[in-house]
């Protein structure tokens, strides 16, 4: 197959941060995916309806002349939430849902949870109204190991907390390990899981194993392999309880390469033409369309959007940018290694609608 078109792509998770960085990012997003699920975890995070009907006035003003991308907006989940102002939010539309983040786990997450139990309330009102809550899944407790944290959080705070509160609408973000997997596969019509590309690719030797790679330093951090490859056989499997969020996160190079390092991996650009890679190498390429453009639409309860997307294939390597410039310095676009598959063959075009309003 050379040709391969697609439903437009929705980003069920996406950091496009604030100000140059914005300017910067945002055209990487919007010229592949017609919508992204857009994280709460600025400086200050967005905790309020007036804060995300700000920010995405924002977004709005930094898309490309001619772009219909949509941001759906989500709030920042924090101990002082108002369940009735999250219920407000997302009757007007300003929310499509709201972040938990544990505290500290995370880039930005000081404002996180720290007691579960005070939570009760909100997630009762957000169970009652069908608002769905994005939950990055990894145990805050100092004494955890970092590549036990998932598996830490769905036994000791997830599973009781979905059990407490029947009708919840969970999605449980970023995952990167079999634990996950199965407890999602098990987990019935209430419950989901997003899987971003560079997990797909990713595995801990090639973090720390040739060298210490900071442009694959993400959280979740990656696992070991037979992890690596059951997320494959996940993302691939057309199931639909599996869906692309990217957690795209931009840092600048310096923020990166420091004495310590920020986590995030910045995929944007590269995003669709490597997964079209990696279902291709699954012999999956069928499943594409369920992962990237159907399966999120479905959960969130959204139409598939209207309008394609073009992949093609390549008889030559793609060449793509290495870095992405803005104000704040220089971006590395994420790359994978290719060693067992060869070089990147996919080449995703830029969305046609704004090809046809710019032209
Ligand atoms: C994200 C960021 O930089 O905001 N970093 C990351 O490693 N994924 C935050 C997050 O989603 O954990
Ligand atoms: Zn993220």
């Amino acid at each position: 197959m050379e040709i391969l078109t697609l439903a437009r792509p929705d980003d069920w998770h996406l950091h496009l941060r604030d100000g140059a960085m914005l300017r910067a990012v945002l055209p990487h997003s919007a010229c592949h995916f017609a919508r992204a699920l857009i994280m709460p975890n600025l400086t200050p995070p967005i905790v309020s309806a007036a804060q995300a009907r700000a920010y995405h006035g924002r977004i709005r003003a930094a898309l490309p002349r001619g772009s219909d991308f949509q941001a759906l907006m989500t709030l920042y989940l924090t101990e002082d939430s108002d369940p009735q102002d999250i219920a407000t939010a997302h009757a007007r539309g300003d929310i499509t849902a709201v972040k938990l983040y544990p505290q500290g786990i995370t880039t930005h997450a000081a404002a996180g949870v720290r007691d579960f139990a005070k939570l009760r309330p909100v997630l009762e009102v957000m169970a009652a109204n069908g608002i769905p809550l994005c939950i990055h899944g990894e145990d805050n407790n100092p004494t955890t190991d970092i590549f036990d944290r998932e598996a830490r959080f769905i036994e000791r705070i997830l599973d009781p907390m979905r059990r407490a509160t029947p009708g919840l609408r969970v999605v449980l973000e970023h995952i990167t390990t079999c634990e996950a997997i199965d407890y999602v596969r098990e987990g019935g019509k209430d419950l989901a899981a997003t899987l971003t590309v560079h997990h797909l690719f990713l595995n801990r030797t090639h973090i720390l194993g040739h060298g210490l790679r900071p442009h694959y330093y993400c959280l979740p951090i990656a696992k070991r392999e037979h992890h690596r490859l059951a997320l494959r056989k996940a993302a691939t499997s057309g199931e639909a309880c599996f869906f692309l969020g990217t957690d795209s996160a931009p840092h600048s190079d310096a923020d990166k390469q420091s004495a310590c390092g920020c986590a995030g991996c910045f995929t944007a650009p590269v995003a669709m033409a490597l997964l079209a890679y990696v279902f291709e190498e699954e012999n999956a390429l069928c499943h594409l369309e369920a992962f990237a453009s159907r399966n999120g639409a479905a959960f969130y309860r959204l139409p598939v959007n209207e309008g394609t997307l073009t992949l093609t294939r390549h008889d030559a390597p793609v060449p793509g940018a290495a870095k992405v410039s803005s104000a704040a310095g220089p971006i590395t676009v994420f790359a994978p290694c290719l060693a067992q598959g060869g070089p990147l063959r996919w080449r995703a075009a830029p969305c046609p609608t704004l090809l046809q309003r710019e032209g």
